[in-house]
């Protein structure tokens, strides 16, 4: 049995990833977002909002039951958040900065944090994938704290990944950038002000051109890789290699 832990299942990439790894009887998905989509018999869903750190303290037992007889562990940190598209120093709310690192970096970090304490005696195959983005690489105007967070995701799993080699657990631990996927997300962007976020153009020919992969196309793509996590020696991969 293949234990699946993956946030964010509810839309886009998250319920893709969850939907292809349930083809296999033997994969088993605990899903996490504030709604659920998925009904299988090997789906359970645990409610939770990110924005709400007390309460995802408070329900961190509920995500990461006992699972005894799991062959592999895989935590997939995928539930992101864009936040407010627009230049800093230009009627940001401060307060929206905490809510993109809460969402994209706080609750990844306590999940990941939590994943590797519970299962650490357990002789399990465990793999984390933290969600990233092109945007944690470079800098894109308009979208601070969304770059920010990612380049934090991909900060923190190369240190979690460093730490499990110097305890020779056999951890792997990897930051993935999916591409650019037609979801809610690329719709938000889409939607945005050319005055807030001058690169708007390029988005809507994206779409416009067809350029974006499907939620499914991107998915597949994913599963292959968690099957195959071993021919991949670095933390920061992309399904554009894939
Ligand atoms: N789409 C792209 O082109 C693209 C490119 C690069 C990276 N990414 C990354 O890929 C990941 C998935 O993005 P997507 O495009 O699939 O986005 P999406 O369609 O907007 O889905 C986002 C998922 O995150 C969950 N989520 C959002 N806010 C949450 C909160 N407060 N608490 C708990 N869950 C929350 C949503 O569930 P609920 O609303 O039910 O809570 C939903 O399932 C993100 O990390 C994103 O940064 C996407």
């Amino acid at each position: 049995m293949n234990i699946y832990i993956i946030t964010g299942t509810s839309k886009g990439i998250g319920k893709a990833i969850a939907e292809e790894l349930l083809k296999d009887g033997n994969n088993h998905v605990v899903g996490v977002s504030r709604s659920c989509s998925i009904k299988h018999p090997n789906y359970r869903h645990q409610p939770l909002d990110f924005s709400d750190i007390p309460a995802v303290e408070h329900n961190l037992q509920k995500v990461f039951l006992p699972y005894k007889d799991a062959e592999k562990l895989v935590l997939i940190n995928n539930a992101g958040v864009l936040g407010d598209i627009g230049y800093v120093g230009e009627g940001m709310p401060n307060e929206r900065f905490g809510f993109v690192f809460d969402v994209n970096v706080i609750v990844p970090a306590m999940l990941m944090n939590t994943f590797l304490e519970v299962y650490r005696e357990q002789q399990a195959q465990k793999v984390v994938v933290n969600i990233s983005s092109g945007a944690g690489k470079y800098p894109v105007d308009g979208w601070a704290s969304y770059c920010a967070s990612k380049a934090a995701i991909d900060m923190l799993s190369q240190v979690v990944q460093l730490e499990q080699d110097k305890r020779g657990t056999g951890a792997r631990v990897f930051a993935l950038s999916p591409g650019v996927v037609d979801t809610n997300m690329q719709g938000q962007i889409r939607e945005s002000d050319e005055s807030r976020f001058s690169s708007v153009g390029k988005f809507r020919d994206y779409k416009a051109n067809n350029e974006l992969a499907a939620p499914e196309e991107a998915a597949v793509k994913i599963v292959n890789f968690l099957h195959n996590t071993g021919n991949y020696k670095e933390v920061l991969v992309s399904v554009r290699d894939m």
